[in-house]
């Protein structure tokens, strides 16, 4: 079977499983995405009333990323896709229209959404076939710096991807310009499709953390940073032969809106020459905090405030441990850029790390203990390519149980030799007692990280590992509401 009917196949066992749940079984029902329940929460959600209509076509076709020209599934044409930008609590209307010859959905990653909304599919609807089409709505609650993906096989590894900002209204903008900045790893079109990299052991082999050039700097991800080598690196869709060009005045400081769509590479940012002022981590405010650069894994956001200097300034996105990276410039003046070979020295400098990232109190849950603790392992390894939850690939009949109301902590036990970017849908957790607020949040090699938060959003939620191959190997499971 190809990677993708075993998918499918998997998730609509799922379904199957989950649909069947009756009061013979000892454990309680699960809360479906079609139950009631679903439809009070969301209309007890806080709305402006106001609806952003939109419509989507995704499509295959030519697209040219600078000087490259690839053959790769899109939306309308464009890498990244257009940008939804709306204030919090309008409502999202939009019409997706599946020109792919492949199923396919979107998932609106990081957002706080009603579960039938959720894009997941199989498991929160129907799969959207070739040439049929459907119409997402729902109330987008939470201010932040959020994108949208399919949710189908390795497709988040084409082209198909956008950001989706929703502004908070009572923010007070202390900044002049806003740049979104998107990070990805290419290979669609080169003369392989993610597919094949799925099917082929060969395509995938460890790429350790260390960078070579750079004094032998070890990586911060641990052992392997990779299992892909692309060719390309983008920022907004560009490789470095047609880069982005980002202006502003001398002077004037810069939110940017850093957002990973990779599928198997963490970056390590910085802005040549400056330092950066982190404001949110996944969309939530923190204590402003100083750094040279960050690193971000697949499915992480990260805000920055810049002051830019008086210049023309490289932004450099190193593909961690694969000694290749993605570049746009910066610039406030006339003058000579620099190349894409620049390695501005912030890349080596201090990189803040979760410990040093501290909620605004708005952002904090108030102090509570767990209700209920669920430990899930993560699994496998890059030669048996069997990456799971608890040593199972792909299993969604077991999920981790909650009830409305909980106080909930999921630990992830990274038991592999491999750091996991983990994703959880329809939640925004806290790490640990006092960390940032996050919905993707990386786990290193041997590392415990505990995720705590409020079940409030009742439904059955994908809970996964970001890199899309470990994801497409198996490393999912769901969170799962119960009555
Ligand atoms: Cu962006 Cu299920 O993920
Ligand atoms: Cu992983």
């Amino acid at each position: 079977m190809s990677a993708l009917t075993r998918r499918t196949f998997l998730s609509a066992t799922a379904l199957g499983v989950l649909a069947a749940c009756t009061p013979a079984v000892t454990t309680a029902p699960l809360v479906l995405p079609t139950d009631p329940r679903v439809r009070e929460v969301e209309a007890a959600r806080r709305s402006t009333g106001r609806t952003r209509s939109i419509t989507l076509a995704a499509t295959a076709g030519q697209i040219d990323l600078g000087g490259t020209v690839v053959d790769t599934w899109t939306y309308d044409g464009a890498v990244p896709g257009r940008e939804i930008r709306i204030s919090a609590g309008d409502v999202i209307e939009a019409r997706l229209v599946n020109r792919l010859p492949a199923d396919t959905s979107i998932h609106w990653h990081g957002v706080a959404l009603r579960n039938d909304m959720d894009g997941t599919p199989d498991l929160t609807q129907p799969g959207i076939a070739a040439g049929a089409e459907f119409t997402y709505r729902f109330i987008a609650p939470v201010p932040g710096t959020y994108w949208f993906h399919p949710h189908t096989g390795t497709q988040l590894d084409r082209g198909l991807y956008a950001p989706l900002i929703v502004e908070d209204p009572t923010e007070p903008g202390a900044y002049d310009a806003e740049w979104v900045v998107v990070l990805d790893d290419w290979i669609d079109g080169t003369g392989t499709t993610p597919d094949q990299i799925f099917a082929d052991p060969r395509q995938r082999t460890g790429h350790m953390g260390s960078m070579p050039g750079m004094g032998g700097t070890v990586s911060p991800l641990l052992g392997d940073a990779g299992d892909v080598t692309y060719p390309h690196y983008l920022i907004n869709g560009r490789t470095p032969s047609a880069l982005t060009t980002f202006t502003a005045k001398p002077g004037q400081r810069v939110r940017i809106r850093f957002i990973n769509a990779g599928s198997d590479t963490a970056f390590r940012v910085a802005v040549g020459g400056h330092r950066m002022t982190v404001t949110h981590t996944d969309g939530f405010p923190i204590t402003p905090v100083d750094t040279d650069a960050l690193l971000i894994g697949m499915g992480e956001r990260y805000d920055a405030l810049v002051t830019l200097s008086d210049g023309v300034y490289p932004v450099v996105a190193l593909a961690e441990g694969k000694n290749a990276t993605a570049f746009a410039l910066a610039r406030t003046a006339t003058g000579s850029a620099p190349g894409p070979e620049v390695r501005p020295s912030e890349l080596t400098g201090s990189i803040v790390g979760y410990p040093a990232l501290k909620p605004t109190i708005a952002a904090t849950l108030p102090a509570k203990p767990p209700d209920i603790v669920h430990r899930l392992a993560l699994t496998g390894g890059v030669m048996s390519y069997d990456w799971g939850i608890n040593g199972r690939t792909g299993d969604l009949t077991n999920p981790a149980r909650v009830r409305e109301g909980q106080r909930v902590r999921i630990e992830f036990v990274n038991t592999t030799m491999m750091w996991h970017p983990m994703h959880i849908h329809g939640h925004t957790f806290q790490l640990g007692n006092s960390g940032p607020r996050k919905d993707t949040a990386i786990v290193l090699p041997g590392q415990t990280l505990a995720c705590d938060f409020d079940a409030d959003n009742p439904g059955q939620w994908m809970t996964h590992c970001h890199n899309a191959y470990h994801a497409e190997a198996g490393m999912m499971t769901l969170l799962g509401y119960q009555t």
